[in-house]
């Protein structure tokens, strides 16, 4: 084998296309870069080596390893160096146009069956290969930023992609030492399509006056097993950036109410606001600036007992937690429901998509990825609520070690409604044929950082959870944003998927 058979071209020399080269080149190939920009190949090239250089120093490569590496790379003057290549991958300017003539171009320059890729993150490959001779062997091959260090690769298969070229692509992936997963042409591929009611319910939350940006990226965090919240994670994305996929993801599904853009994000769009890179978005970033502190509510009692009625379903562990805490308990079986009746009369119940409004003197209590390890939780009561029994469910809280946070009378809170909102849009690209229940857990894994997969979740919670909150929600709010799916419905009712689940 001549080093040309394993040769790989990128096109588009910017950010995503040098993350590309650098992991194909760790991979052992042969790589040649080009670029419309006169010396751009060449000033990338030199990025690389230089990343590379700051690997040695590290010691995650040796000196050697990286002199073979940068002997490999090479920067082409022309599109027509690239004509011995293998795959192609493309990581141009996001403009179907662009993108089409340029491959256009390739094909009259490689092999037939050279692989050819695009690296889009939101045009349809479908649409993009429409402009090829030979659709069949092109294939999304779409990284996440930064390439070398984000283990997740989209393999994304237009209406005229082979299954040998979308199988090729899959095993170049898994050979760079990714992880590929398969995903059908869709509006947001799989995780920027799963993944949009993580930003949009935050953003929600916060426009219905529930709470301020940085408790609900507390409660994200600290309670939702999240590794950042929405608002900072917006932020270092980029306002302008994140808006951007969530509307092309909602214009790809003909303005679908379950992908509406946010308008807070809008006008921080609009006004410059776009994070940490403009000095300000949801937060500011100039010099001295102090993050501001989440709601924490100031300690109170805890009550000395309290009646369950029911098992807690997914919030069982508090009953031992309650008792751990010295907390009498008494249990009631009878079947009357889920909920921690407190001395004062009040109810605490878990958020299920309801408000306090409609049942006075109910607190209700957000979802935690994990009631043990949570260090914090949102508390959700009407203006009529009875503070006593506020009171007394901080103090319950606080006595489990948590902080808490009262936030307003929003159904759903903010994990409850985040959660199940991205366990139905995971459950409607399954039926749709989008990917697998695997890959979809392992898209949103590895490439957002969810601390579970949606199915993973929505096992875990049990089988009507996700379902029966977003009814509430879809009963309070009849836009459509948060009406179950068929999918979802079907999947939540029918015993036969849950036989041997817990
Ligand atoms: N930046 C990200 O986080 C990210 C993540 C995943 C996918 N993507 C996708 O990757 C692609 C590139 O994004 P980026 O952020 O690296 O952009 P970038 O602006 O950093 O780089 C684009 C490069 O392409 C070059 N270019 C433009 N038109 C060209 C043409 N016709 N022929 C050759 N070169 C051309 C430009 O000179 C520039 O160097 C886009 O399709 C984008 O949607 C980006």
């Amino acid at each position: 084998m001549t080093a040309h058979d394993r040769l790989v071209g990128v096109v588009g020399t910017g950010t995503m296309g040098q993350g590309i080269a650098q992991v194909a080149l760790a991979a052992g190939h042969p790589v040649r870069l080009y670029d419309a920009v006169p010396g751009r190949a060449r000033e990338a090239a030199d990025a690389i080596a230089a990343r590379l250089g700051r690997l040695v120093e590290k010691g995650r490569m040796s000196a050697e390893e990286r002199a073979v590496a940068v002997a490999r790379l090479d920067p082409a003057q022309t599109l027509h160096e690239l004509a011995p290549a293998v795959l192609v991958v493309e990581a141009v300017l996001e403009q179907l146009d662009v993108k089409q003539e340029l491959l256009r171009d390739l094909e009259d320059i490689v092999t037939d069956d050279c692989l050819l890729a695009t690296n889009t993150s939101s045009l349809s490959v479908t649409a993009i290969g429409g402009a090829l001779r030979l659709p069949g062997r092109f294939v999304g091959l779409h990284f996440f930023n930064p390439a070398p260090l984000m283990p997740l690769v989209e393999v994304v298969s237009g209406y005229a992609t082979d299954v040998t070229a979308a199988t090729r692509a899959y095993e170049t992936a898994r050979a760079w030492g990714k992880t590929p997963v398969a995903c059908a042409d869709t509006p947001g591929f799989l995780v920027n399509r799963i993944a949009r009611p993580f930003y949009a319910e935050a953003f929600a939350v916060h426009e219905e006056q529930g709470a301020d940006p940085a408790t609900i990226d507390a409660v994200l965090r600290e309670s939702g097993g999240f590794k950042m919240g929405a608002f900072e994670l917006t932020d270092l994305i980029g306002q302008d950036v994140n808006e951007a996929v969530t509307r092309s993801v909602w214009e790809g599904f003909f303005q679908d109410a379950k992908f509406r853009p946010s308008l807070a994000q809008r006008r921080l769009v609009e006004a410059g606001r776009l994070g940490r890179k403009s000095g300000q978005g949801w937060y500011a970033y100039e010099e001295g600036e102090e993050r501001p502190e989440p709601h924490t509510a100031a300690p109170a009692e805890p009550p000395a007992r309290v009646t369950v009625e029911g098992d807690l379903e997914n919030a069982a562990e508090l009953v031992a937690m309650m008792r751990e805490a010295g907390i009498e308990v008494v249990q009631e079986d009878e079947d009357k429901g889920t909920r921690i009746v407190l001395p004062s009369g009040g109810q605490l119940v878990q958020a299920d998509g309801q408000t306090s409004i409609e049942f006075r003197d109910v607190v209700y209590f957000d979802l935690a990825h994990d009631y043990r390890a949570a260090t914090r939780i949102a508390l959700a009561t009407g203006q009529d609520g009875n503070p006593r029994t506020l009171k007394e469910s901080v103090g319950l809280f606080q006595a489990l070690g948590k902080k808490v946070s009262v936030i307003g009378d929003v159904p759903g809170m903010i994990v409850a409604r985040t959660v199940a909102r991205i366990i139905d849009l995971a459950h409607d690209a399954l039926v749709r044929g989008v990917a697998t229940e695997e890959d979809i857990d392992t898209a949103m894994r590895l490439g957002v950082n969810y601390p579970l997969g949606p199915f993973e979740w929505h096992r875990r919670l049990g089988r009507n959870w996700a379902c029966g909150l977003l009814e509430e929600l879809h009963d309070r709010d009849r836009s459509g944003r948060c009406a179950p799916s068929l999918a979802l419905l079907r999947h939540s009712y029918d015993p036969k998927k849950w036989e041997g689940s817990a």
